[in-house]
């Protein structure tokens, strides 16, 4: 496929665009998989800004160019995104059938200006398909109908228009399959019109699977979880990247920017972006503007700080507040809440302090039940997280989000300064503590965990761990986590802890100039008695790898042999990154 070629628009530039690879692979398959009746409707899950929207325009344009539209069993791809107001039955009904119809043309006749708003008439457009392509009689119906949603002529207009589809599918057997985005604004909360109880039919057709996304959780819940969709759909859930990618990211971002960004600190920027491809490249980007170079944790600490006070960071997710509380009655007092909700230090937010600071600050006195039920719509935008089944709220477990809010409520909401919140927020930050003691080696932690995820399932050759036999590694990884503690009391920290369940693996980096001597091992040996107690019966396998840049002592050979431990130097890593289509670490001492 031309990269030039689009049928939708992607916003990624192709330079920085970073793996997610899984996630195009499985709707570009399921979707071919259509045409053989064997594809499911799909929901695809996950936190604001993790690539949603980037993954299924990038699998529509592969649909859209990669098939040959001329081939009447080839899966014709619908994208539609639901507005921010639907406020009528009818301009709904209306957009959503036009919006089919120049989707369907456009790609039979692999016309992507159909596409275009104001390019053609959708009256013209039935003659111009009927010159091109033969029309089924159940497509050429689309016309009709939307005849008869210009004159109100249909009982139930929202009816139609989501079983239009499926309904043209089904008849021709032809294969559609469609990528409908924003879905949580089928069911705001201000308004009753329900679209939802009438996709139930259009979503369940083998012909016409309907791949969902979205991002208001909450509202998510309601409309997939509990209602009358309830099971009608696959939940594929969307993660942030993993650190490795997201070092990928910080470094193609840098080339792409301009920014000047060392290699070891491209793990960081991840880590402290919490591996969100949106954060990352915000940092990235600011840093360029900004001029600094990101060559040490305070770097990176500080240009967070000013574009999480005044820059992408900040106008983006100022979009989505403002946005979310648009909706809203009340926004004075739903502000003043969410900035009040920011502001709890415990891990519940108390809305009796919020009733109280409310009526400190803004003199009203507010039911705790309204508090209650603004704090469940703010959790509807994804601002505030809501335990539904315990009735408690907590901040969003995004820890960028959660300072923008506070640093936004300071400015906005009670009417701070903003060069001081932004000062304040700045050295704050720039005073952090280290976070690393040693870069390099959390670096390599970050190869040896994709490592691991990438060879799950497999059998690797034991020449890359120093070990005389074959490697058969687990078949699927539960959590892989980096730097975690022991349990409470346990006190030693960790490298990797990867557990598959009964199959836990134990890893610890050193990326020194010398090699690993036998102190090192013991402590290794330590930290498997460690699990070994805490696992107990649970655990069939435990295996622990060692990364040693520059080699081991003798001694600790001999103890590694002796006690089964795998370890791999520099070169094993890179042979064995290169085995796992990874690329090698970077060229640092
Ligand atoms: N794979 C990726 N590589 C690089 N950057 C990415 C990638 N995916 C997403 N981004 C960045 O994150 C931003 C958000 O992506 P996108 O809009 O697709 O997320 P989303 O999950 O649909 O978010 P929302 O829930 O807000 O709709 C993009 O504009 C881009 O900056
Ligand atoms: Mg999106």
């Amino acid at each position: 496929m031309n990269k030039n070629q689009f049928a939708i628009k992607t916003l990624v530039p192709e330079e920085i665009y970073t793996d997610r690879e899984e996630f195009l692979e499985l709707f570009y398959d399921e979707a071919l998989k259509a045409a053989t009746r064997r594809s499911a409707s799909i929901v695809l899950l996950g936190q604001r800004r993790m690539g949603k929207t980037e993954i299924f325009k990038r699998v529509i344009n592969r649909l859209f160019f990669e098939q040959d539209h001329k081939n009447p069993n080839a899966v014709v791809p619908i994208y539609y995104k639901f507005p921010d107001k639907i406020t009528d039955r009818w301009e709904f009904s209306i957009k959503y059938v036009e919006n089919f119809i120049k989707w369907y043309i456009a790609f039979r006749t692999r016309n992507i200006d159909i596409l275009e708003e104001g390019f053609i008439k959708i009256n013209d457009l039935r003659v111009f398909a009927k010159s091109q392509f033969e029309l089924t009689p159940s497509f050429e119906r689309s016309f009709n109908l939307i005849e008869f949603l210009y004159d109100k002529a249909v009982i139930c207009p929202e009816d139609a228009a989501v079983n239009l589809p499926r309904t043209i599918s089904d008849r021709d057997d032809s294969t559609i399959v469609m990528f409908l985005d924003e879905i949580q604004n089928l069911h705001l909360p201000q308004h009753d019109f329900n679209v939802v109880g009438y996709m139930q039919d259009a979503v369940e057709s083998p012909t016409c699977p309907h791949y969902v996304t979205g991002s208001a959780m909450t509202i998510l819940n309601d409309i997939l979880g509990k209602g009358s969709l309830y099971g009608r759909f696959d939940p594929e859930s969307i993660g942030p990247l993993t650190n490795f990618y997201g070092t990928e990211l910080a470094g193609k971002s840098a080339v792409y920017y301009n920014a000047d960004v060392s290699e070891i600190m491209k793990a960081v920027i991840s880590e402290r972006c919490g591996e969100n491809p949106f954060y990352i490249n915000s940092v990235v980007r600011r840093s360029a503007r900004l001029n600094m170079s990101l060559n040490n944790e305070k770097a990176i600490n500080k240009v967070l700080a000013i574009d999480l006070s005044s820059g992408f960071i900040y106008q983006e997710l100022r979009e989505q507040v403002i946005k979310w509380i648009d909706r809203l009655n009340n926004h004075n007092i739903t502000k003043w809440i969410l900035y009040l909700a920011s502001l709890e230090e415990e891990e519940r937010i108390d809305p009796k302090r919020i009733q109280r600071e409310l009526k400190e600050r803004e003199g009203k006195k507010i039911e705790l039940k309204e508090i209650n039920n603004v704090m469940i719509k703010l959790a509807q935008g994804d601002l505030i997280d809501y335990k539904s089944l315990g009735d408690w709220f907590t901040n969003v477990n995004d820890p960028i989000l959660h300072e923008f809010l506070k640093v936004w409520g300071r400015v906005e909401v009670a009417g701070g300064s903003r060069s001081e919140v932004q000062e304040e927020l700045t050295s704050r930050y720039e005073s952090l503590k280290r976070k690393f003691g040693n870069y390099q080696g959390y670096l390599a932690e970050v190869f040896m965990i994709q490592i691991l995820w990438n060879n799950q399932n497999k059998t690797l050759d034991g020449k890359y761990f120093n070990y005389p036999e074959k490697i058969k590694m687990p078949h699927s990884f539960i959590y892989i986590d980096q730097r975690s503690r022991l349990g409470t009391g346990m006190g030693k920290e960790i490298d990797v802890y990867a557990t598959a369940g009964r199959d836990v693996w134990v890893v610890e980096s050193k990326w020194w100039k010398k090699p690993v001597g036998v102190k090192v091992v013991e402590n290794l040996i330590r930290q498997g008695e460690l699990v070994k107690k805490r696992k107990g019966k649970d655990l069939d396998n435990l295996t622990l790898w060692l990364f040693a840049s520059s080699g081991v002592t003798k001694g600790a050979k001999k103890l590694m042999e002796k006690n089964g431990i795998l370890w791999s130097t520099k070169k094993d890593l890179n042979d064995l990154l290169k085995n796992s289509d990874l690329r090698e670490l970077p060229k640092i001492d």
